[in-house]
């Protein structure tokens, strides 16, 4: 079984395969009208990925009829659960009042307001679709503002899919010309904001890297942006798409410390496709249609009744300061039990995040940024990550391949001691590969 790395995850692989007929056949009927029969790169994994038939609270059912519990929640917009029936209320209420209404709705400006509300550096904000359209428009915005072209971001960093920073860029990236920094590294980061001053409209920065591995950042280095950037004139983006859910004002209240934008997504619509970008009156009222120098900002769904609704009544009636700090204790224990298992067995494990985000990584590094995440066993810890994957698949714990954790409210404290379990399970029946 353990012969090799290899051979095991070979014999996984065939495991999988048997077990899931029509997840199989549902992914290569798929093949011929998406490619790769994927229309979304992130939830695709080798040989092909569980397809759902349904969802309720934090379980799921895929189409051969297993049942897991959810520990991916939807890369985090998924913190209300899938079936909350306070959101549900909402949807079906905005629904019976029409939808495609083409004008303002009753609910969008209660919704900005209660945004603006919890995000100290949200003074007007504007909704859009998605996280990378809200960081488009920031970034946009930031260097129409200031009339210079770059923007500084940080190796590992991800805004979407045209502003994704792994190893030099994307090849789809937009045509922004980007100094890379390292994350975490606030002497680096200052020096190079003073050097490229001239050239730079903006700094991007995730308070934790998600897709770079639930990295957080410290606050000596925010701190150290927040100065640079005041300094010479560079506007300091947070992008809090995910991060945003980590206390009542996201990660900036957390730190205390305040950026010009803030970038917001995921959860804030409900489970609803949302964007949203906001920060200081001087710059978002640019966006003012009323103005002669107005900034257009168009957007045919920016205000869709069931994004606003949902994401409203989420943010009213079940978002609160107790909700939040509950779901982060059963982060913390979860980070903790899994460090544990680590220790226990002193094999290479670790487990990053915030809250109640979660990263397991095969490593024995302090992981500061992406580069600590091994960089001579890359390949290895690939294969390991693919292996327990499966391994906690088969026993019905589900969650992101790279290692990625964001719980959802409904999550059960017996729910996080299987999951843990199950990690430890993995950790002794494939101890010889682990070393
Ligand atoms: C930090 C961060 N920014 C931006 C995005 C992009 O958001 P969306 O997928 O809604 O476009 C994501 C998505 O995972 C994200 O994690």
């Amino acid at each position: 079984m353990n012969i090799s790395l290899e051979s095991a995850l070979e014999e996984a692989e065939t495991r999988y395969v048997a077990d899931n007929p029509k997840s199989a056949a549902r992914h290569s009927s798929a093949r011929s009208s998406m490619p790769g029969g994927n229309t979304r790169t992130v939830l695709h994994y080798s040989p092909f990925p569980l397809a759902w038939a349904r969802g309720e609270g934090a379980h799921l059912t895929d189409l051969d009829g297993h049942q897991y519990t959810d520990f991916l929640g939807e890369y985090s917009a998924g913190l209300y659960g899938h079936s909350n029936p306070v959101i549900l209320e909402a949807m079906r209420g905005a629904l019976e009042g029409g939808i495609v209404l083409g004008g303002p709705n009753q609910y969008e400006a209660d919704l900005a307001a209660a945004i603006r509300d919890r995000f100290p550096s949200i003074q007007l904000l504007r909704f859009c679709n998605s996280g990378t359209e809200a960081n488009v428009f920031a970034i946009q915005a930031a260097r129409a503002a200031t009339g210079k072209s770059a923007i500084l971001a940080f190796e590992g960093g991800y805004h979407g899919g045209v502003l994704y920073f792994r190893k030099g860029g994307a090849p789809l990236n937009l045509p922004i010309p980007t100094v890379s920094a390292t994350y975490n590294d606030a002497n680096g980061v200052e020096e190079k904001i003073r050097a490229h001053a001239h050239e730079l409209a903006a700094v991007i920065v995730e308070p934790m890297m998600g897709g770079g591995g639930c990295i957080p950042a410290e606050r000596d280095f925010l701190v150290a942006l927040r100065r640079a950037c005041t300094e010479r004139n560079v506007i300091l983006i947070f992008d809090e798409v995910m991060t945003s859910r980590l206390s009542t004002g996201g990660y900036q209240a957390m730190v205390g410390v305040t950026p010009d934008m803030t970038t917001l997504g995921k959860y804030l619509g409900g489970g609803m496709s949302f964007g949203a970008f906001g920060g200081r009156v001087d710059l978002m009222s640019r966006f003012d249609p009323d103005r002669a120098d107005a900034w257009p900002h168009a957007g045919t769904f920016n205000n869709n009744v069931l994004s606003m609704a949902a994401g409203l009544t989420g943010l009213k009636k079940i978002l609160n300061a107790a909700a939040i700090n509950k779901l982060n204790n059963k982060g913390e224990k979860l980070r903790q039990a899994i460090n544990e298992v680590g220790q226990r067995h002193d094999v290479a494990l670790k487990a990053t995040g915030a809250g109640s985000f979660v990263g397991i990584h095969f490593t024995r590094n302090d992981v500061k940024r992406p580069g600590d995440l091994d960089p001579a066993g890359a390949d290895k810890r690939t294969k390991l990550q693919n292996l327990m994957h499966l391994d906690l698949i088969a026993g019905g714990q589900y969650y992101a391949r790279r290692g990625f954790i964001a719980l959802m409210l409904p999550t059960t404290d017996a729910e996080i001691d299987t999951f843990a379990g199950a990690v430890e399970e993995f950790v002794t029946s494939r101890k010889s590969l682990l070393q």
